[in-house]
Formats: structure tokens, sequence, C-alpha cells
């Protein structure tokens, strides 16, 4: 029998969302699907649709790039789910350092929603929301090496997506890869067991000027994101730097 996947849709989580808003966006949906953009122009006139809180996510991926880009080392996300960040990060480096190709970009998902919610985490999550559809990393795959045979050095993968909870694919990735060193770490997890315990276990991988996003930092609906961060590197040791592009969002430069 196949197995039952619980796909959680924008609709599921709009409660983040003014609902004008979310219509607004709707509407945009309705017409870029109107089809008054031929295909292959679609794709040259994307930004016709892109909404501001979409584009603000691109311009802060962008800040968060060049933070980074002047160290050694890897770009790791945690928390991937259809992988637009990934994507970002792979056009980036084709913009900004086409010939690095010792950047390495790496996700970490379960690509099947949450394993389990922790007591620090809000009620109302549960295990499996932000599930995808099932084998979209295989999906994923081919979307990122698309991405890559448009940038030179296409002969080489230059990423890795790892499947599973990664409270444990941390640790075995990790060890099996000594040669790591991380330039850039993005937490969108959300929630805390898995923020804790990557924090704590990417530290000593952790380049000095590395630059540590977080998706959801002093943020109500998600509670354990900031008190992982407190509990591992300390609130009061970092200035948590607040980007004009997104509310929610900050980083810390590790130093
Ligand atoms: C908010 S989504 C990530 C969104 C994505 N970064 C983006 O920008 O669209 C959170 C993701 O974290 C993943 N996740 C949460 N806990 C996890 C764990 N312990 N191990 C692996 N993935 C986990 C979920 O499967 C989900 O895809």
């Amino acid at each position: 029998m196949a197995k039952k996947i619980n796909v959680t849709s924008e609709a599921d989580i709009s409660t983040f969302y003014n609902p004008s808003d979310f219509n607004n966006r709707l509407g945009l949906l309705e017409l870029m699907k109107a089809g008054a953009v031929p295909d292959l122009e679609l794709m040259n006139n994307i930004g016709l649709f892109l909404d501001r809180r979409i584009l603000s996510r691109f311009l802060f991926v962008n800040e968060l790039y060049q933070k980074m880009m002047h160290l050694h080392g890897n770009i790791f996300e945690f928390g991937v789910r259809y992988g637009q960040n990934l994507s970002l990060f792979t056009s980036l480096r084709g913009i900004y350092e086409p010939y690095n190709y010792n950047r390495r970009i790496v996700g970490f998902d379960t690509w099947e929603g949450f394993p389990a919610v922790h007591s620090n985490d809000k009620e109302k999550w549960k295990k499996g929301d932000f599930g995808v559809p099932e084998g979209y990393e295989k999906f994923l795959t081919n979307v990122l090496l698309q991405h890559e045979k448009m940038a030179p050095i296409d002969h080489i993968q230059k990423f890795t997506l790892v499947k599973g909870d990664a409270t444990k694919t941390i640790k075995e990735y990790l060890a099996n890869h000594q040669e790591t060193i991380i330039s850039l770490a993005y937490f969108d997890f959300d929630i805390y067991k898995p923020t804790h315990d990557c924090l704590e276990a990417i530290l000593p991988y952790l380049s000095k000027g590395a630059v540590i996003g977080f998706d959801e930092i002093n943020t109500p609906e998600w509670p354990g994101e900031t008190k992982a961060f407190r509990e591992v590197l300390g609130t009061n040791n970092f200035s948590v730097v607040h980007s004009t592009y997104r509310a929610n969002a900050g980083y810390i430069i590790y130093e």
C-alpha cells in the first residue's frame, strides 16, 4: 500500500499571512496561470508575478551570500523543503564566484515533514507538518543539476541532499566529511530539537566569521528556534543582525 504523505500546503499555514495579502497572492497565481505570457517567456518574466514577500526572501538570501563569500567553506541549509534557497545559493555562486567549485551546498531535510515536535515548540505543530510529495528530493536533485549546468565546471556536482532526521544525519555527514569547513549555515527547521542538535554538531566546523542565519528568530510562533540558539550559542554572545528584507529572519557572524 502506498505510504500516506501529509503534504502541507501554503493554505494550511496561511495563518501567518494577512488574509488580504494571501488572497492577492492567489490573484497573482491566477493571472500567472491565465497564460497571457507564453511558456518560454514566462521564465524570463517571472518577476511579473513575484510579490514583495518573495522578492524580500531573494534579497535576504543574497545578503547572506555576500556576507559569507570572502570565506572558504560550504553552505549548509537545515530545513530545505522545496529547496528554493538551495536553488538561489546555486545561482548566487554562479553569479559571484562561478569558478569556486570548492563551495559546496548541503541541504538537510526529511522531505517527509517534521519527524517529531518537542515540548519547547508550540503545541499546534505536529509530526508530518511541512511534508512534501513523496520522492520530492529526486525532483529537487534534477532541478539543482539543471542549475549547475548553467555555470562553469558543471561536470562536478557541488551539492548534496541529506535525507533523514537531521539530529542523526548531521553527525553521520560530518563524520564522513572530515574536510568540512562551514562558512554559512542557514537554520530553517523552525523547531527546537533539530536546531539545537545541528547547531551543536556544526560548532567545530565553523570558520571564524561564518554566517549563521535563522529564519524565525525572536518569533512567537516558533520559540524553539530561539531557545536552541540561546542554549547552544548564548543570546548575549552575539549581535543578532536584523536584515531590512525580512521581519523574522536574522543572522549572526560567528566571531
Ligand atoms: C519551514 S520548512 C523549510 C523551508 C525552506 N527552507 C524554504 O525556505 O522554503 C521546515 C523544514 O524542516 C524540515 N525538518 C524539520 N525537522 C527536521 C529534522 N529533525 N530533520 C530533517 N528535517 C527536518 C521539515 O521537513 C521541513 O521541510
